[in-house]
């Protein structure tokens, strides 16, 4: 095993454990993981890697300057992957505090910490060093139904708490390139689905709620539009850019993949009628439930990833169809997971968001 690690930030959420899982298949280099465990935490989606020579698990926040401080000089890695952040747009309208403290403030301090590490590093560290930020086509804003899909170039126009503080971190790791020449590169991705996404966001709470009959809740008239990604398509796209990208680029990763919300709950709710038919509930569909809409809704997200394509040979794996039966057969085998992520923190949310 290639000696020089790599950290990783919020390996213990859905991207994070994903990529992480995937590293250690299919890379040489052993992996660090520094999460804080907040609610999307969960180190049991790392079970299997727990004895994983190649994998280590720190505890810890990314706003604490003194640990990641002594982290980076203790491991000595050649590579950030930053995945750690507030992420579920819903909770950042309920209370934004936490994803500007974690996500303005907390990669601003570890891109000082990272800039104060790599400052000391020697050649030829200093020129391999690379800090991959993982962000979020949310930057762009809202398209409407005829606009071309987000590149590289569109304009940043956030709209929800969530997005802006992921769009002001961007800007904070374009400025350490700019001004200080640290070797960053940020990755701008759709929305993800797979194994290990906590239920709060649409496809797995769908899943969940269809399986066992409860009412599926669709936001205003489920038309607004999202462009999925199959999970291991995105971690292979970081694992692209990080490898072969260009330190100071950004690259979109997308899957060409745009569908209405109703669309999406409707195929969920077919496949589950087929794979565990159930009498008392189906046809599924019957329990779609359309409920008040979240406020400043995004209508439509595309992304265009021509630049990842073109340049760095990166194409996603799944469409739509393969992707979404494997995620809800994952679903159907994971029910002791289910289990744990749905006890009482998660049903006061329920209550929260949608009494
Ligand atoms: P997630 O909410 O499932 O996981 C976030 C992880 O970060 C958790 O393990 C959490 O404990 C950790 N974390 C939170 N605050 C922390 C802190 N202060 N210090 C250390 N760890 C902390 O998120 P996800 O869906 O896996 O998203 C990962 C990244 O990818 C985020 O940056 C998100 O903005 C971005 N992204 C997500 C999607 C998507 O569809 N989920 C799409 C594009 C980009
Ligand atoms: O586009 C990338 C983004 O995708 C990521 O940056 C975010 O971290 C991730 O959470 C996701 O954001 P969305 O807001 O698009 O995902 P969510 O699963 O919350 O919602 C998807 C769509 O479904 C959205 O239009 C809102 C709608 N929705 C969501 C929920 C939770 C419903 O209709 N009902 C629901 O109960």
């Amino acid at each position: 095993m290639e000696s020089k690690p790599i950290l990783v930030t919020g390996g213990a959420g859905f991207i994070g454990s994903n990529f992480i899982l995937q590293w250690l298949a299919a890379e040489s280099s052993p992996v660090f993981n520094l999460d804080k465990l907040t609610y999307a935490g969960n180190p049991g989606n790392l079970e299997s890697a727990a004895c994983d020579p190649g994998y280590r698990f720190i505890h810890g926040d990314i706003a604490d300057r003194e640990m990641v401080s002594a982290l980076l000089s203790g491991q000595k890695p050649r590579a950030i992957v930053h995945f750690a952040a507030e992420s579920h747009v819903d909770r950042s309208i309920h209370g934004p505090d936490e994803f500007v403290r974690t996500n303005v403030n907390g990669t601003f301090n570890l891109l000082e910490e990272v800039r104060a590490y790599w400052t000391q590093l020697a050649s030829p560290d200093r020129e391999q060093f690379r800090f991959l930020h993982v962000s979020t086509d949310e930057v762009y804003g809202s398209l409407g139904a005829d606009d071309p899909a987000f590149s590289e170039l569109t304009a940043y126009a956030p709209n929800s708490p969530y997005s802006a503080s992921k769009a002001a971190s961007d800007h904070l790791v374009r400025a350490y390139h700019h001004t200080y020449g640290l070797p960053t590169l940020t990755t701008n991705c759709s929305n993800n689905y797979g194994p290990f996404q906590f239920p709060e966001k649409l496809i797995p709470l769908v899943i969940l709620n269809a399986l066992s009959g409860k009412a599926i809740p669709v936001y205003g008239e489920g038309q607004n539009v999202r462009d999925w990604l199959y999970v291991a398509d995105h971690c292979e796209a970081v694992r692209t850019v990080l490898a072969q990208g260009k330190p100071g680029e950004t690259y979109n990763i997308g899957g060409r993949n745009e569908k209405r919300n109703l669309e999406i709950v409707q195929i969920i709710c077919d496949l589950l009628d087929e794979l565990r038919p159930d009498a008392s509930i189906t046809p599924r569909r019957k329990l779609i439930s359309f409920v008040r809409d979240r406020p400043g809704h995004d209508r439509r997200y595309a992304i265009d990833a021509r630049k990842i394509e073109r340049e760095l040979g990166w194409r996603p794996r799944e469409t739509f169809e393969t992707g979404i039966r494997k995620t809800v057969e994952w679903y159907l085998s994971h029910d002791a997971w289910t289990r744990a992520v749905t006890s009482g923190q998660y049903r006061q949310w329920l209550a929260k968001q949608y009494s």
